[in-house]
């Protein structure tokens, strides 16, 4: 299939996984794996942004990830903050409009206000939207969720009768954001680890063994060719 007819998902979500191992195998320390799969991240919204993607969520840290070592995750944080700044100039450069999910509330001050400050000053522009998952959990938002539609409930702002999916999906952190149409995870496992639960009823997965420092436009293209050869169904009807 030609790239040029290739069918591209409106929404791709990926676990960037592999970073550690992707070290181990070069002999070089775990952070090395990470400095690298922040590039690949670079890239890949560079990529994704010229494939016509029009959402791209990369999940960059879990609120799992906060049992990892004292030193690992500082180094993570670090990286976050040198990135953070990259990734401003970059979105303003491209037209990307910056969004981040999960509790940002449990990071350092100046992380959340570099959050804040991407999502603020690229809120307008109309080109790929980039969303970083960091200190998300799909139960975690869900939870969250739920607290604020109880609230909602008890000031009568919410009836259980108005209660359907599409209200409940308005209170997730992903509001306003289509479902991923296609899931890409690296290195192998073959798991959800707690993203996007809810939003993944019908998206279609794709796993591949390579580490994501080494993942790149050629593997992207790869999943979307693979994308591109399945029959989507929802509920027994396929859908075009
Ligand atoms: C993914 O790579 C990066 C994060 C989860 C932050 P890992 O750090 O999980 O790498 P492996 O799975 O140990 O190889
Ligand atoms: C998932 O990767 C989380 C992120 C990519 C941020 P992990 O490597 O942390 O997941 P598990 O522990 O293998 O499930
Ligand atoms: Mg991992």
């Amino acid at each position: 299939m030609g790239e040029e007819n290739l069918r591209i998902p409106q929404h791709v979500a990926i676990i960037l996984d592999g970073n550690g191992r992707w070290a181990k195998a070069k002999g070089l320390p775990r952070h090395m794996g990470h400095v690298e799969g922040c590039k690949t991240v670079e890239r890949t919204v560079e990529d994704a942004a010229r494939l016509g993607i029009r959402y791209l969520t990369v999940y960059g840290f879990s609120t799992e990830n906060w049992k990892r070592s004292e030193e690992e995750v500082s180094g993570l944080m670090d990286l976050f903050r040198y990135y953070m700044v990259r990734l401003l100039k970059i979105a303003k450069a491209q037209n990307v409009r910056v969004k981040s999910i999960g509790d940002r509330t449990r990071f350092a001050k100046d992380i959340i206000e570099g959050i804040n400050r991407l999502e603020e000053e690229t809120k307008d522009n109309t080109g790929l939207t980039f969303i970083i998952a960091v200190n998300y959990g799909s139960r975690d938002e869900m939870i969250r969720g739920m607290k604020r539609m109880l609230q909602d409930a008890q000031s009568g702002a919410l009836a259980a009768e108005d209660l359907n999916e599409e209200r409940f999906a308005s209170y997730l952190d992903t509001a306003g954001i289509p479902d991923p149409d296609l899931l890409i995870r690296t290195s192998g496992e073959m798991r959800l680890s707690n993203y996007l639960l809810w939003q993944m009823a019908y998206t279609e997965f794709y796993f591949t063994d390579i580490y994501w420092p080494d993942f790149n436009r050629e593997e992207l293209v790869k999943a979307i060719e693979k994308y591109n050869k399945r029959e989507r169904r929802f509920g027994g009807v396929t859908c075009s």
